[in-house]
């Protein structure tokens, strides 16, 4: 039995078209969500993001702006942008595309952005109030999309026993305490694995819901999932393929062609979790946008 494809692209278009709706009506009320994206450096992936990023946000009738900034700009030059970002009422949501070059310390800039624009959910205080499920933040984009790809392909985590594979900043670890909140997408029983897991299959396999963000590409294998798990791929890894015209081709951590046939439903990669990260950015700026309002009319 084939699994069901929980596609991210099609639950991206869906949710871009409520939030489309939504910044339509916002117009009405005389708010425009804003979006800055800052990009350091000439870095081809990091410059395809923002320009991706940027060019969703305007489709969206977001107001975005992108500033771009030369390899050699020191912290206090960037740290100066980020202060009048901060303090530009056209902008809600303020993202410094990572990595920064060697000379900016990452850490000093992310705390820098204003807690209330942090749309990336990066700032010490957002992650500290997710991981106590506790006041206003916003989520970080890639696990907030796992978080809508479970809930609107039927899956919800609530009572369920989710594993996570890798336990990084990004995706790992928030996902774990979004899937622990009591809220929406939430009350999950979690376990998280990484590199230094023993007989991790063991603990794969007793997922109701298998999450895998390792970075290592097609390394959960069929035998690694139990009949009837629900998966999640959020590795994006390019391998080598001679078979292909561009001598690569984009996979997962998971070996799509067998999990697909032990699986109750999978992720593709790509069109899986990858479309989701940009929407969830979109939906945070726009809930960002209606807060301010309600703090400057309140
Ligand atoms: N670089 C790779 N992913 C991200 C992301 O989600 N946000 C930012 N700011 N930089 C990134």
């Amino acid at each position: 039995m084939s699994a069901q494809i929980i596609s991210g692209r099609e639950i991206a278009e869906q949710i871009r078209a409520e939030l489309t709706e939504r910044v339509t009506e916002l117009q009405g009320e005389g708010i425009r969500p804003g979006l800055a994206t800052v990009l350091v450096g000439e870095d081809p992936a990091s410059q395809m993001y923002v320009g991706m990023k940027n060019k969703a946000a305007a489709k969206m009738g977001i107001h975005s702006r992108q500033i771009t900034l030369p390899s050699d700009t020191s912290e206090d030059e960037l740290l100066g942008v980020v202060a009048g970002l901060n303090a530009d009422p056209e902008i809600h949501g303020i993202l410094v595309q990572l990595p920064l070059p060697d000379q900016i310390d990452e850490g000093k800039v992310i705390e820098a952005i204003h807690p209330s624009k942090d749309v990336d959910g990066f700032h010490p205080m957002s992650v500290g109030r997710l991981a106590t499920d506790s006041g206003d933040f916003f989520a970080p984009c890639t696990p907030a999309g796992v978080i809508e790809m479970l809930v609107r392909s039927g899956h919800d985590p609530s009572g369920k026993h989710v594993v996570v594979v890798g336990r990084s900043n990004l995706v790992g670890r928030p996902l774990a305490s979004l899937l622990l909140r009591k809220g929406r997408g939430g009350n999950a029983t979690v376990t998280v694995c990484h590199s230094r897991t023993t007989n991790l299959a063991d603990v794969t396999r007793t997922a109701d819901i298998l999450v895998v963000a390792m970075g290592r590409p097609e390394t959960i294998t069929a035998d690694m999932v139990r009949p009837g798990t629900v998966v999640i791929d959020v590795g994006t890894n390019r391998v080598d393929d001679e078979t292909s015209d561009k001598g690569y081709r984009v996979c997962g951590d998971v070996l799509f062609d067998e999990v697909k046939d032990v699986a109750a439903a999978i992720s593709p990669v790509p069109g899986g979790v990858g479309p989701m990260t940009i929407t969830m950015l979109l939906s945070n700026t726009v809930k960002s946008a209606v807060a301010s309002a309600a703090n400057t009319t309140g």
